[in-house]
């Protein structure tokens, strides 16, 4: 208890060893006074006297040494565990414990700088995965999941981390073929496999060996490719030529036919002629509105990239339009009916293909609205152009074009359709309405390319209306 006051006078450790040492230094001293005391060369009190002497003057040399070891141990402590130490309150005396003090504070900032410019990279490098579209997962030798990028987490779930591949992916070809990179059996693997969960999907993996520096415990690195966007693209693009090929391939065979005829049967009947003649003018005109159509919808599609950059005044381009089609209107006793408003502006655009734009739902509303009925053109400013679930609107004020016409209502399923490339509503066909089933998908191209939208509304009532959305300024998109 007194030991234990008096190490806390002197403001050391209990466990210093302090004592010990004392002793220890003391010993040959002991040792000499002890002979020179049994050889009575000294007297018993003298070398007793000469030993205590001795025992104070180490403890008085000790005590400083110990005293900023203590404290240069707690120091390093404190460095090592992350406190925030100030070493400014230490008590130091000995010039070489204010150097030793120096050195490790000198080790101490290299090796923290390191480890904050480690950080930040490790920091970045994450940032740089997450930005990449496609899901790259890294693996430790028994197949953990050791590391995953954003559109990892996004496919496989939030808690990806630390779970094997094998309770993720079901795919034995694919698990063979990381297991073979794990092994070292294989530098690197290409394959293409396909997962149920979480949805139906098929995917191109590239499994590779990392180098031997690779961060952490990290051995391999998964990336994943989606194929099924290209696959579906791809379709797409094969069902439109079969398409488009079959649509020009109907009115040739109907052109042939009637060739045919003319030149046997019908030889002598100039009745017969003209009518088969008529219906070859139709046929052939049908075809030159398709190939028309089809290069408009391909150019438009080149064009998707570009920026337009016209000053377009819509006033004058509906002027033209309404001149353009006035004959059509005629025949249907239909009156084009612009209303535009006064503080419509001027907007950024391509002018000819909002020329385009207009004139197709014009003339879609000449062709299936009532006849004897009015078509309206309404124009104003808008603050904003209405979302869209399958592209991307610009931000900011738009011009509005609603064109209406009167007639019976479009079914909901139909409206889903309407901008499909070639469809074209069985009442319409019925009808014999001529048209390729190509002027709304060309519209809603030009509308991307825009950023603008195209909206639908119908009803017995009200009548058809396609409103058509376009930004004022054709600033960046986000
Ligand atoms: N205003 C409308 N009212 C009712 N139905 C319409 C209207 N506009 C389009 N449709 C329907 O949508 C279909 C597709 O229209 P789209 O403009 O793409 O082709 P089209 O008019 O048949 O051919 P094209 O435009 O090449 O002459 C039309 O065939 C028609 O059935
Ligand atoms: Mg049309």
């Amino acid at each position: 208890m007194r030991l234990k006051r008096r190490y806390k006078w002197l403001n050391i450790e209990q466990n210093n060893k302090f004592v010990d040492r004392i002793l220890f230094l003391s010993v040959p001293s002991a040792l000499v006074l002890m002979i020179l005391a049994i050889f009575r060369i000294v007297s018993p009190l003298t070398a007793t006297l000469s030993y205590a002497a001795i025992v104070v003057f180490n403890s008085v040399l000790l005590l400083p040494i110990t005293f900023e070891l203590q404290q240069l141990k707690k120091y390093i402590a404190s460095l090592a565990s992350g406190a925030d130490v100030n070493e400014e309150e230490m008590v130091l005396s000995a010039k070489e414990t204010k150097e030793i003090i120096k050195s490790i504070n000198a080790m101490h900032h290299f090796w923290a700088q390191k480890a904050d410019d480690l950080e930040a990279q490790s920091i970045s490098d994450a940032a740089v995965l997450d930005t990449l579209p496609d899901p790259i997962m890294m693996i430790d030798r028994a197949g953990n999941i050791i590391g995953a990028n954003l559109s990892s987490r996004n496919l496989f779930g939030k808690n990806l981390m630390d779970k094997n591949i094998n309770t993720i992916f079901s795919s034995e070809s694919f698990i063979e073929a990381v297991n073979k990179v794990l092994k070292k059996q294989s530098e690197a693997e290409n394959l293409v496999f396909y997962i149920q969960k979480p949805k139906n999907q098929k995917l191109y993996a590239h499994i590779k060996q990392l180098p031997w520096l690779s961060k952490g415990r990290a051995v391999a690195v998964i990336s994943l490719y989606d194929m099924t966007k290209s696959m579906k693209i791809e379709k797409m693009q094969s069902d439109f030529v079969a398409n488009a090929s079959h649509e020009l391939r109907t009115p040739l065979a109907i052109i042939s036919g009637f060739i045919e005829t003319l030149l046997t049967s019908a030889k002598g009947d100039p009745d017969a002629q003209e009518k088969f003649l008529k219906i070859m003018q139709d046929q052939t005109s049908y075809m030159s509105a398709l190939i028309e159509n089809l290069l408009s919808l391909s150019k438009i599609e080149l064009s998707q990239d570009e920026k337009p950059h016209d000053v377009v005044n819509i006033a004058k381009i509906i002027n033209e339009v309404k001149a353009a089609l006035s004959l059509k209107a005629k025949e249907r006793d239909i009156l084009i009916v612009p209303k535009i408003e006064d503080n419509v502006s001027d907007i950024i655009a391509d002018e000819h293909q909002v020329k385009q734009l207009i004139q197709n739902l014009t003339d879609n509303a000449i062709k299936y609205g009532l006849s004897q009925s009015d078509v309206s053109i309404k124009v104003k400013m808008v603050d904003k152009i209405p979302a869209s679930k399958s592209f991307n609107v610009m931000d900011g004020p738009a011009v509005s074009i609603a064109i209406t016409n009167r007639g019976p209502k479009i079914s909901s399923e139909n409206m889903a359709r309407l901008t499909e490339r070639f469809f074209r509503m069985q009442e319409h066909k019925d009808l014999k309405i001529k048209g390729t089933g190509l002027g709304l998908s060309i519209a809603k191209q030009i509308i991307i390319r825009h950023h603008g939208n195209l909206t639908v509304s119908s009803g017995n009532l009200n009548g058809t209306t396609f409103t058509i959305y376009l930004p004022k300024n054709q600033s960046e998109i986000n």
